[in-house]
């Protein structure tokens, strides 16, 4: 399959409740790993041990192609870290990706999901990390992106992976205000899977945003495989309000009960489109394979924010590209600015 005009990722931001006197502003990311196929036995540590001096200048993009993961970890980890983000969904993470990722990004940070192919460990997470000292963590969930969500490992006819959603909801320590956060990696080869992802995950949302308890704030963050225009904008066009939902299974509808049982004038709204212009800042590519330099792609960035009360104020597709030629991720990360 060529990789075609159909990979993005983002971040959504929903809401429904007015907001609290005070707004606490964070920077949230969303990055697709790339999952680890190049495996070794290296540790932490080791890689750790072996970081050249600071004062030499490396061999300039003396490296090409991928690398191994146990080299890309520690650029993922230094970009997150050094870009002050306080919450990340990843996708395609490996669980000794998740597990590198929990011993790079340190103590203050915790972190949730499953392997999508067992609801345990196996296969890739699309995990939310979160730092400890900004949120607490009430509870989290995983639901398929199938006929039956309930069950773990299921597949939509036609898909190419077996897909899923991590949900979860956070308390703002400083402010009491509770929100939910969900991340997702919908397939990339068929448009009816991503369509029947976003109608669940839009279903979903709804229903968060209308209770009101606390819950009525939330973000949605995910590589979606799908353009804003196109063949393959399916997804984003039901996220966003475009183009109605798909049928989705009655017994999750009936779990996750919405008014009226409808959809009415309930959206996700792009980030990259809700800020200001200037805000809109970095790539447009979010996808860029492990070609050097990485600006080679036209693949689209997307990113998503509240219809009301959750401000976004920024976004930006940072590089993954380091001047040894490394690249962290054959996609780019995305940074979002939010008040919640
Ligand atoms: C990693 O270690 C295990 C256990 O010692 C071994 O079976 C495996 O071959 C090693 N893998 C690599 C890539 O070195
Ligand atoms: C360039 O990369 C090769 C591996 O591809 C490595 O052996 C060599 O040390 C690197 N050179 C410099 C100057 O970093
Ligand atoms: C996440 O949810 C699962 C399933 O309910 C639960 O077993 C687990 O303890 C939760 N994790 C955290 C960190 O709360
Ligand atoms: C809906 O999903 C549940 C499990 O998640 C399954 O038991 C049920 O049969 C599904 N309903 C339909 C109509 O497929
Ligand atoms: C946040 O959720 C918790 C647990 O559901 C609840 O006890 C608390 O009242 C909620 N806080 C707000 C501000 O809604
Ligand atoms: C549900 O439908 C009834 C009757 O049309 C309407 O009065 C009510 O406002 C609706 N409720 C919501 C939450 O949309
Ligand atoms: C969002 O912006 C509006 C208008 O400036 C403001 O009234 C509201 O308090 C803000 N909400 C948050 C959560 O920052």
């Amino acid at each position: 399959m060529t990789l075609s005009n159909r990979l993005w990722r983002s971040l959504f931001a929903l809401s429904g409740m007015a907001a609290m006197a005070s707004a606490t502003h964070i920077r949230l990311a969303s990055w697709n790993l790339r999952f680890d196929s190049m495996p070794n036995n290296i540790t932490v540590q080791q890689t750790l041990a072996t970081l050249s001096d600071p004062l030499q200048q490396p061999a300039f993009l003396n490296l090409t192609g991928e690398q191994p993961w146990s080299t890309r970890r520690i650029k993922v980890a230094q970009r997150l870290l050094s870009e002050n983000i306080v919450l990340a969904g990843f996708q395609e993470a490996l669980v000794r990706q998740v597990d590198d990722m929990a011993e790079l990004l340190g103590t203050d940070w915790s972190w949730v999901g499953v392997g999508r192919d067992d609801g345990v460990a196996a296969g890739e997470f699309s995990p939310i990390f979160y730092n400890k000292p900004v949120f607490e963590l009430i509870n989290n969930d995983t639901f398929w992106l199938s006929n039956t969500p309930f069950v773990p490992g299921s597949k939509f006819p036609g898909a190419g992976s077996v897909r899923i959603a991590t949900a979860t909801h956070f308390r703002v320590k400083a402010t009491g205000k509770n929100f939910t956060y969900i991340n997702t990696h919908l397939d990339d080869q068929s448009d009816d899977q991503r369509r029947l992802g976003a109608s669940l995950i839009l279903w979903r949302a709804h229903f968060e945003a209308s209770q009101n308890h606390g819950h009525s704030t939330v973000l949605i963050t995910g590589d979606f495989n799908s353009a804003s225009t196109g063949d393959d904008s399916g997804a984003y066009q039901i996220i966003t309000g475009e183009l109605p939902p798909v049928a989705i299974n009655s017994t999750f509808m009936e779990r996750f009960p919405i008014p009226n049982g409808t959809l009415p004038g309930f959206k996700a709204l792009d980030l990259r489109t809700q800020v200001p212009r200037f805000a809109v800042s970095g790539n447009f590519a979010s996808f860029t394979g492990f070609n050097a330099p990485d600006d080679t792609s036209q693949y689209q960035a997307g990113g998503f924010t509240p219809s009301h009360h959750v401000n976004g104020t920024a976004i930006k597709v940072e590089t993954s590209l380091t001047d040894d030629g490394v690249i962290a991720s054959d996609h780019r990360p995305v940074f979002g600015d939010i008040s919640l």
